[in-house]
């Protein structure tokens, strides 16, 4: 049996679990203790693993039933993928890379701003793995956003500003700002397609509140004017991404990271677009949302 450990980045969130090889099978008790300090740390990295897509999947549904992966942006063809009949629909790749002039997977190498995957879903993931197969030397870091520290460090007024409250989470468009096939650009924030939300999220397993912001385009503050939910989710957004609140993952071969998507953010630094960066990401069906 093997001895696993816990280390913490030391950061605002995040945490390494170390002496697990995911190909191997698990006994419950492993099991038990990473999924609490899942619970603790919101953010887990597995270092040097080496898992195919069939492994990855079956790690993944360990925490829950597998969500489909996002439908693609314009002009992506998924038959470029090199995934198979099996995987498809499940594992999401996340790649810089172009062969034969079609990109082998979404979201290219610019940067991401800060989001929460899928949240415009009135059901959003309620956990994303993404596991790096290839990786720039430098560049394309992934940054993680602890937002319970960020609801708990809220001054008070924005804490009363926001209770209550719900918003919209834009559907049109990916985590790059671009438009996704079948949808049109929206240009008045109050018809912005996709799921309601309340701000403050309570999460059912720890309990804790937290602050749920889905992207900072196309959101907007129901019952409040289109000035006043723009200033309030500026504000929130201010407070939220300060630094303090963030970790940053430096990508090596063979990690795996995993975040709560229920209460963490990410984003992702842009990279030179003459390097190879290749993920394949997987993602947990989430439960419906809990107003905190
Ligand atoms: C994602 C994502 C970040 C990255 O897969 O949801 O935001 O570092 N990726 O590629
Ligand atoms: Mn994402």
């Amino acid at each position: 049996m093997s001895e696993i450990w816990i280390q913490p980045t030391g950061g605002a969130l995040g945490a390494d679990v170390h002496g697990v090889d995911l190909r191997q099978p698990m006994s419950d008790a492993t099991f038990g203790r990473i999924a609490e300090a899942w619970g603790e740390h919101l953010v887990l990295r597995f270092a040097g693993q080496k898992l195919d897509d069939p492994s990855l999947m079956k790690f993944s549904a360990r925490f829950g039933e597998l969500d489909r992966v996002p439908v693609p942006t314009a002009g992506f063809d998924r038959a470029f993928s090199e995934l198979t009949e099996e995987t498809v629909e499940w594992v999401a790749v996340i790649s810089s890379v172009v062969k034969n002039g079609k990109p082998l997977g979404g979201l290219g190498n610019y940067e991401l701003v800060w989001h929460t995957d899928m949240s415009y879903n009135p059901l959003p993931p309620r956990a994303s793995l993404l596991y790096a197969l290839e990786v720039p030397p430098d560049g394309g870091n992934t940054g993680f956003l602890n937002m319970d520290a960020a609801y708990e460090a809220l001054p008070e007024d924005l804490k009363r500003a926001v209770e209550g409250k719900t918003c919209i989470h834009d559907s049109s468009r990916n985590s790059a700002g671009e438009l996704r096939q079948g949808f049109q650009r929206t240009l008045d924030v109050r018809q912005t397609p996709g799921a309601v939300h309340p701000l403050v999220r309570l999460h059912p397993v720890t309990g804790r509140k937290s602050l749920f912001l889905g992207r900072r385009p196309g959101a907007y503050i129901h019952g409040l004017s289109i000035e006043e939910s723009e200033r309030l989710l500026n504000a929130i957004w201010a407070h939220a991404t300060q630094e303090h609140f963030a970790w940053y993952q430096k990508w090596r071969i063979g990690d795996l990271v995993m975040w709560d998507n229920r209460c963490v953010m990410h984003r992702r630094d842009a990279f030179d677009e003459s390097l190879r960066r290749l993920m394949h990401r997987t993602q947990i069906v989430g439960e419906p949302v809990l107003a905190g």
